[in-house]
C-alpha cells in the first residue's frame, strides 16, 4: 500500500470514529482535526518536513480525547496504533508518528523538536490562538473536558506565556509572520481573564450565573 492509500484509509476510518463521538468532542472534533491537518501541511511545506508523517500525525494527534476527557496524548497511544495498523502503517512509521505527536504537545514541548513536530505544533497552536476560538470554542473546551473557567485560564496562561517568552509559541517563520499577532492578542485576553478571576465581584457574579444555570 502506498502513502496516499494509507492516508485515504486512515482518514476514512477516523472520520467515522469522530462522527460517532461528535457530541463528546465539542472542541477537539473533526473540525479541529481537519483544520490542523490543512495548516500542518502548509507549515510542513514551508520547512520541507515530511508531508506523509505530518499529515498522519495531524490526523491522529488528539485521539486521547476519544479515550477520555482532559487526557494527555500518551493516553491516545493505543488507539492511535490501532488505527495506524489498520491503515497499513509500518511499526517504524508508527513510532515516528507517536514521537511527533508527543514532542509537539503544548504543555511539554521544548525548543528542540523535529521539523515534523514543528509543523504539527504550529497548526495545533494556531487553532488555540485564532480570534474566533475564545469566542466560539473556549466554552466548548470547558464543557468537553468537564473543567471550569478558573482551571482553563490557569492552563492557558501557565502553558502559553512561557512559550511566548522562549520565542517558541510558533516554530516556523510562516506561522510567526502570519499569526503571531493573533497569538499575542489571544494571550493578552487570557491574561486579562486570569486577572479578572481574582476580582471578588467577578467571582460572585460568575457564582450567581452558575447557580442560576446560565453558565
Ligand atoms: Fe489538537
Amino acid at each position: 500500500m502506498d502513502a496516499q492509500e494509507k492516508l485515504k484509509k486512515l482518514t476514512s476510518k477516523l472520520k467515522k470514529l469522530y462522527e460517532k463521538n461528535s457530541k463528546m468532542l465539542l472542541f477537539h472534533g473533526w473540525h479541529h482535526i481537519q483544520f490542523v491537518r490543512k495548516k500542518a501541511l502548509e507549515f510542513a511545506n514551508s520547512i520541507n518536513a515530511d508531508l506523509f508523517l505530518v499529515e498522519s500525525a495531524a490526523l491522529t494527534h488528539d485521539l486521547n480525547y476519544i479515550v477520555g476527557p482532559n487526557s494527555e496524548p500518551q493516553e491516545g497511544q493505543a488507539l492511535r496504533r490501532e488505527y495506524l495498523t489498520d491503515a497499513g502503517y509500518s511499526p517504524s512509521d508508527m513510532d515516528t508518528i507517536d514521537k511527533i505527536v508527543l514532542e509537539s504537545h503544548t504543555r511539554t514541548r521544548g525548543e528542540v523538536i523535529s521539523e515534523e513536530g514543528k509543523a504539527l505544533s504550529d497548526a495545533d497552536t494556531l487553532f488555540k490562538s485564532l480570534p474566533v476560538t475564545p469566542i466560539l470554542f473556549a466554552s466548548k473546551f470547558i464543557a468537553q473536558n468537564k473543567i471550569d473557567i478558573y482551571r482553563l485560564a490557569q492552563k492557558v496562561t501557565s502553558e502559553q506565556n512561557p512559550l511566548i517568552e522562549k520565542g517558541i509559541y510558533f516554530y516556523t517563520s510562516l506561522a510567526k509572520e502570519r499569526y503571531l499577532k493573533w497569538a499575542k492578542g489571544n494571550l493578552q485576553l487570557w491574561n486579562n481573564v486570569q486577572e479578572a478571576l481574582q476580582d471578588d465581584d467577578v467571582k460572585e457574579m460568575l457564582s450567581n450565573a452558575a447557580k442560576s444555570g446560565v453558565i
